[in-house]
């Protein structure tokens, strides 16, 4: 059902046409005067205008450059009277859809209704392949979406976003940098009855507040200097879809006001617009600041804080779940390999070690990174020990003692290991026993001992 603007100030032919318009199904507004049109059309956009070319104040002409500045896609038709068809024809250079002359059969309106909403239908679904194409143009390849990991917490978070995906509420997303909150929210929208819609994401810490809101919510023609059409806003775009909100704690006070709304209404208005728009969005959002802490020193609304965590789900950092570093560190070296170093098969066992004994404070991310980085370095067919980033070039006579077997035990192994710290901290605290204790976490008698064990002097 469409809505059709029927602008005329005569009674007669205004409510005829709008007779016609609810036979064929459709939902007619009606307006006495050109203002009033402009006004209804302002206050609830209709898919298609009909308007009177000659009414007292603002004419039928008025009418059509006030309205296609407001929305430049409506179909605008003109009625005229007879003998002024000239102006009709101007009516038609200045970009009216179509026109017809009085008398007309409703036969005649019908037709034009029915071409009229299928133009429009066109337009819009263009103007938004465009905006979307453009926006597309950033994504990459996301062939590799998928959420790795086989560890019980991963397992819980497979499960809580399936269940989170069928539902329809708004969802966030908490945890470390580099956890994968960007790979959850799209994971969500693929598993959702939105999957065939689009997925937009906002980064709301890059942006300015004034930039942030036009990104948002768009904007119409003249909004701004530099506006010089209109741009339809993320949450537009995103309409039957998901928003990804990034870096939502990034929010500055003024912009958070607006974005409750938007959240609350699922309506907004454009920057410069006046006619709100109502959009059909599931809101997923997420950060890396701790949104509590940002509320209770009162840099978060609470309010908006409640309306995102609907359902919050929290990702676990990797040193959490060190058994899917196998798997990830697999899965990487399968997503970058061909493109860095395809000749490259696996790990070996050792750099496998030093991955696991990490603590990764920058989570999956810092391992897809330092993956990519062994991948350039690796000679043959495995990423060794030498190949790793410098950070992981520890102490590893033990990890040595498994790459290259050796006639040692694991008890021996595990001496050796111990020797090599101790010798360490000692050079390091210039021969301090004490302070040696210390910095190996040990009480300074153990520290004897282990000296006499290993005959260090
Ligand atoms: N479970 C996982 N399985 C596979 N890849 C993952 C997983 N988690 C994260 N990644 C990968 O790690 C990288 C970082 O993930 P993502 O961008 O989702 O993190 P983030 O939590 O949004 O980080 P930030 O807070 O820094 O924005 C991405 O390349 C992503 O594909
Ligand atoms: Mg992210």
């Amino acid at each position: 059902m469409a809505t059709i603007l029927v602008i005329d100030d005569n009674e007669t032919v205004r409510e005829g046409l709008a007779h016609t318009i609810k036979k064929m199904g459709h939902d007619p507004v009606t307006a006495a005067s050109g203002a009033a049109g402009v006004e209804a059309f302002g206050a609830r956009r209709a898919d298609f205008v009909i308007t009177d070319l000659k009414m007292e104040g603002l004419g039928g002409v008025e009418v059509l450059r006030a309205i296609t500045a407001i929305d430049p896609d409506v179909p605008i038709m003109i009625v005229t009277g007879f003998g002024s068809v000239e102006t009709a024809v101007e009516a038609m250079k200045l970009g009216a859809f179509d026109f017809v002359t009085k008398p007309f059969a409703p036969e005649v309106v019908r037709l034009k209704v029915e071409r009229a909403l299928e133009l429009c239908a066109a337009r819009r679904a263009r103007r938004k392949a465009e905006a979307l194409s453009e926006y597309h143009v950033a994504e990459c390849d996301r062939r590799f979406d998928e959420l790795i990991g086989a560890s019980d917490k991963m397992a819980a978070l497979r499960k809580a976003v399936e269940k989170v995906a069928a539902s329809d509420t708004t969802v966030y997303v908490g945890g470390e940098s580099g956890t994968g909150k960007e790979l959850v929210a799209r994971a969500i929208h693929r598993l959702s009855r939105r999957a065939a819609g689009p997925f937009i994401k906002v980064n709301c810490g890059a942006l300015t507040e004034t930039l942030l809101e036009s990104e948002l919510f768009g904007h119409d023609k003249g909004a701004f200097t530099g506006a010089i059409k209109t741009k339809l806003g993320r949450f537009e775009l995103a309409d039957g879809g998901t928003l990804f909100l990034d870096e939502v704690g990034d929010v500055a006070p003024a912009m958070q006001v607006k974005l409750l709304r938007a959240l609350q209404e699922q309506e907004f208005e454009r920057v410069g617009g006046e006619a709100p728009i109502k959009v059909d969005v599931r809101v997923v959002s997420a950060t890396n600041k701790d949104l509590d802490r940002e509320v209770a020193e009162g840099r978060f609304r609470q309010d908006l804080y409640y309306r995102l965590h609907v359902v919050p789900l929290r990702l676990p950092p990797l040193r959490e779940r060190r058994e899917d570093i196998p798997l990830l560190a697999a899965h990487f070296i399968g997503k970058l390999g061909p493109r860095t170093n395809p000749r490259v098969r696996g790990l070996g066992d050792a750099a496998l070690g030093r991955l696991m004994a990490y603590h990764w404070p920058g989570n999956v991310r810092e391992l897809e990174n330092a993956i990519e980085q062994a991948l350039v370095f690796a000679e043959g067919d495995q990423i060794g020990t030498g190949a790793l980033p410098q950070f992981l070039q520890g102490p590893g006579a033990a990890e040595d003692a498994l790459e290259v077997p050796r006639e040692l035990s694991l008890p021996e192994i595990l001496d050796d290991l111990e020797r090599q710290l101790i010798l360490k901290a000692f050079a390091r605290a210039k021969g301090v026993k004490t302070e040696t204790a210390r910095l190996l976490g040990i009480k300074t008698s153990a520290l004897y001992y282990k000296l006499e064990k290993y005959k260090i002097e």
